[in-house]
């Protein structure tokens, strides 16, 4: 990694971090919708799936008015929560279990993404990039909510079917 100088420098690092992972998220999401069993929880990954491809548009966006290459940086931290997730695939565990165990795996997904989107909207309001705040808002509201909606479905059903 390059030594930065200041906070646009760590901007710009940070949102290569977030569009690295938003893509390794579009390609992990359909392998998480083959993997469950519960309708609900299938659906919830396939338009969770559309959702994230917004969510790699908007960076795009980002980035292009910025003039910058829309590159990103390999993301370390998000491919070891994937990691998780598909070694947990990979453990053929009894449906009901795989499908609390999906959810974790996604409310991790989720609330890295969140505290990632967070810094980079505190960045981007210093900064002056008030596009980019708004159109990472937006993204990180989406999170939230995803987040909320496993949240129930969790409680209400995969948790208590589980156990
Ligand atoms: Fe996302």
């Amino acid at each position: 990694m390059m030594k930065l100088t200041n906070l646009q420098e760590l901007y710009v690092e940070e949102l290569r971090d977030l569009f690295d992972f938003e893509n390794q998220i579009v390609k992990a999401l359909p392998k998480m919708e083959d993997a469950a069993s519960s309708p609900k929880l299938k659906k919830g990954f396939h338009e969770h799936l559309i959702q994230t491809e917004k969510h790699v548009s908007r960076l795009l966006k980002i980035f292009e008015e910025m003039n910058l290459q829309p590159e990103g940086k390999h993301c370390v931290g998000m491919a070891g929560i994937i990691a998780e997730g598909s070694e947990l695939i990979k453990s053929k565990s009894d449906p009901e279990v795989l499908d609390a165990g999906l959810i974790s795996a996604a409310q991790h997904v989720e609330h890295y993404e969140i505290a990632g989107y967070g810094t980079c909207i505190a960045y981007a309001d210093l900064l002056g990039e008030n596009s980019a705040a708004s159109l990472l808002q937006e993204t990180l509201e989406e999170e939230i909510e995803t987040d909320k909606k496993l949240t129930g479905l969790a409680k209400k059903e995969i948790n208590v079917a589980a156990k």
